[in-house]
């Protein structure tokens, strides 16, 4: 394990452009929303300033609506499609016009609790902690106007699960960019795992309309024709403003905006019953353009553990879809379950394993009281680490490199599972 846990921090070392970490060189040379809060974790048993750092240099690309950007461009970089021109947001720094599941205030909780320097914390948390404040506000404000206790989603790459079958049918709906582009992705990464051109030219429409519609929330909650209730983004959003509220109690923080967070949270508790399908006994993400649950089954709908938002009646379904998705499978939690007909073992998120999101589900589990699954899938995750290392996500069957090689999050649970 030492070898493990010195090769895991040499990753981060080598991923840090000085205050924020990349995904990987190459494939993702700019900050990313949910990396950077899972990368977090992982500098935090061995240099609490920079662990601190990740997250305000993350916070800095801050909207004055209170939205935090799902990629921040701190430096040019020729690498990646697309870059800040595409987005045409302008600001400074800059950014993409959207979001990435807000899991960054249940990491922040993490941190706060585990730092071991008081004083370093106390220098930073209560801005922190307006700033978090701000964003969840932005979070129902602005993607839940109508107070249905679910918010929605506008792109797949918010979701950070880009091409998950979940996917498949809100996204066809959506009309293809009219104009020729390069790729960059498949120049790193064999296109195999990676999606097709097919949802390029529809996650690139959907980018221009963010742009035309001059990134205004409230045009683009009317007319964006990819409108998802996600219950990936639901369940993290849940859990982030449970912790968040936990520390505003610690931190003596009690106004009309925690209240008015707290009450979001008793509509989401009221609502979520509307992503549970009765044919395969667990959650999914809703499409609020065609009124239609997304079919397929994927490790998104056991994230409501995380979130604490299972009921008493549907736990023992829930945990009976996770039994047998678990059983006789060397590796999990595959991000499509085997046995649905879009599952692809190698193709980024309609297959491949994904450590972060076991990470949150063990969580989840373990609130639960179901510490047999949750050791279960911590030791299919650590045995992911040993078999092929430190990649983006892991082949479903064979624990191989899925995606990028060098990769930060998982560098990051590495570190998070064996210091
Ligand atoms: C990509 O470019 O593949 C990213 O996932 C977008 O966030």
């Amino acid at each position: 394990d030492d070898q493990l846990i010195a090769d895991a921090k040499a990753t981060l070392i080598k991923n840090d452009l000085g205050g924020y970490t990349v995904p990987t060189h190459g494939l993702y040379p700019f900050q990313w929303n949910w990396d950077s809060a899972i990368v977090a974790l992982g500098w935090l048993p061995f240099d609490e300033p920079r662990a601190w750092e990740e997250t305000t240099s993350l916070l800095s690309a801050q909207w004055k609506n209170g939205m935090v950007p799902h990629v921040v461009f701190h430096q040019h970089s020729d690498t990646y499609f697309p870059g800040p021109d595409i987005w045409g947001v302008k600001n400074n720094p800059d950014s993409t016009s959207i979001t990435q599941p807000p899991v960054l205030a249940t990491v922040i909780r993490q941190l706060f609790e585990q730092t071991k320097d008081r004083a370093l914390v106390d220098s930073q948390i209560s801005q922190i902690v307006q700033q978090l404040i701000d964003y969840h506000l932005w979070w129902y404000k602005q993607r839940d106007p109508e107070y249905t206790g679910l918010v929605v989603s506008y792109h797949p790459w918010e979701s950070g699960m880009d091409n998950s079958p979940a996917w498949d049918d809100a996204l066809r709906a959506v009309p293809k960019v009219g104009w020729e582009y390069t790729r960059r992705d498949i120049n790193h990464i064999d296109a195999s795992e990676r999606p097709h051109k097919e949802e390029y030219d529809r996650f690139l429409y959907l980018v221009d309309f963010f742009r035309k519609m001059n990134f205004d929330d409230t045009l683009i909650y009317q007319d964006c024709p990819y409108r998802v209730n996600d219950v990936s983004i639901i369940s993290i959003l849940h859990r982030g403003t449970k912790d968040l509220l936990a520390l505003c109690e610690t931190l003596n923080i009690d106004n009309k905006q925690t209240a008015y967070l707290a009450h979001r949270m008793d509509l989401t508790e009221a609502a979520i019953g509307k992503l549970w399908s009765g044919e395969t006994s667990m959650f999914h993400s809703f499409d609020t353009r065609s009124g239609k649950l997304c079919g397929a089954r994927t490790n998104a709908g056991l994230l409501p553990f995380f979130a604490g938002l299972v009921n008493e009646n549907l736990m023992p379904k829930l945990i009976d879809v996770l039994d047998d998705w678990l059983a006789d499978q060397p590796f999990a939690i595959s991000s499509t379950h085997p046995e649905d007909p879009c599952y692809e073992p190698q193709r980024y998120w309609r297959g491949p394993i994904w450590l972060h999101i076991n990470w949150m589900i063990t969580l989840g589990l373990e609130d639960y009281g179901f510490f047999k699954q949750a050791k279960q899938v911590t030791d299919a995750s650590r045995n992911l680490i040993y078999t092929s290392g430190f990649n983006e996500s892991f082949h479903a069957e064979t624990g191989a490199r899925s995606g990028g090689a060098d990769f930060s999050w998982t560098a990051a649970m590495a570190l998070y599972w064996l210091l």
